[in-house]
């Protein structure tokens, strides 16, 4: 039988990336991965060609999707870029906002107290991908909100020149935890769904790609 996804590529961020302080230390955040991994397992499911940057993560490969782990949000934009041309991306991934300027050798702890990091703005990979010749048609960010969740879903949405905002509440146990709720910000509008395990979201949003694309 023919899968829905059959003859499409489509594009998975996840994870959260580690920029490094120094040789032993880095900046993170509580990004699990569960559903960016998810959603690219429910994708391969459905049929596409699958390609998965991680981020660090403790996380199996879904079976039949394509992996590449990197550490950086720098290094993180450059598999994106070599994963092109797709005819969707996934942008689940919690890029680090920033990075520290230089990392050097390993501070040493002394006289001098405690360091002064100095951070520099990471690229925005959903930006650039957005503005690029080679967009996919289908371009879907996620909006992690703890408060005012949809306006701030919309508003990103249309910064960010993307079609579709998955918008998800972390104010709770989101982040690690197996549940989540989202709601769907397109140019149509809002469609919230109930709170569901993260596989269901994922194959749910799987579907929805795949009559997107069709
Ligand atoms: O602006 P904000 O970080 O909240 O946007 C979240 C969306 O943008 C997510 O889809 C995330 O994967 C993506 N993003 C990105 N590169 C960044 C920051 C966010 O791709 N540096």
């Amino acid at each position: 039988m023919r899968k829905m996804l059959s003859g499409t590529h489509i594009l998975v961020t996840a994870g959260p990336t580690h920029e490094p302080i120094d040789p032993v230390r880095y900046l993170a955040n509580r990004s699990s991965g569960k559903q960016g991994f998810a959603i690219a397992g429910a994708l391969a499911a459905h049929g596409a060609r699958v390609t998965l940057v991680a981020g660090p993560v403790t996380l199996p490969t879904p079976p039949g999707v394509e992996r590449i782990d990197v550490e950086t949000a720098v290094q993180m934009q450059a598999a994106v870029e070599a994963a092109l041309p797709v005819d969707a991306a996934v942008m689940v991934a919690a890029v680090a906002d920033w990075r520290v300027e230089s990392a050097g050798q390993k501070i040493k702890k002394g006289a001098g107290g405690p360091p002064t990091l100095r951070l520099v703005e990471n690229p925005d990979i959903l930006a650039g991908l957005a503005a690029s010749p080679r967009r996919p048609r289908l371009l879907i960010g996620f909006a992690a909100e703890t408060e005012h969740v949809i306006d701030h879903a919309t508003t990103k949405r249309a910064r960010k020149n993307v079609d579709w905002i998955v918008a998800n509440d972390v104010s709770g146990d989101v982040m690690g935890g197996t549940a989540n709720t989202v709601h769907i910000v397109t140019a149509d509008g809002v469609e919230s769904w109930e709170r569901m395990p993260k596989d269901a979201v994922a194959t749910k949003l799987a579907e929805r790609i795949a009559a997107a694309l069709a």
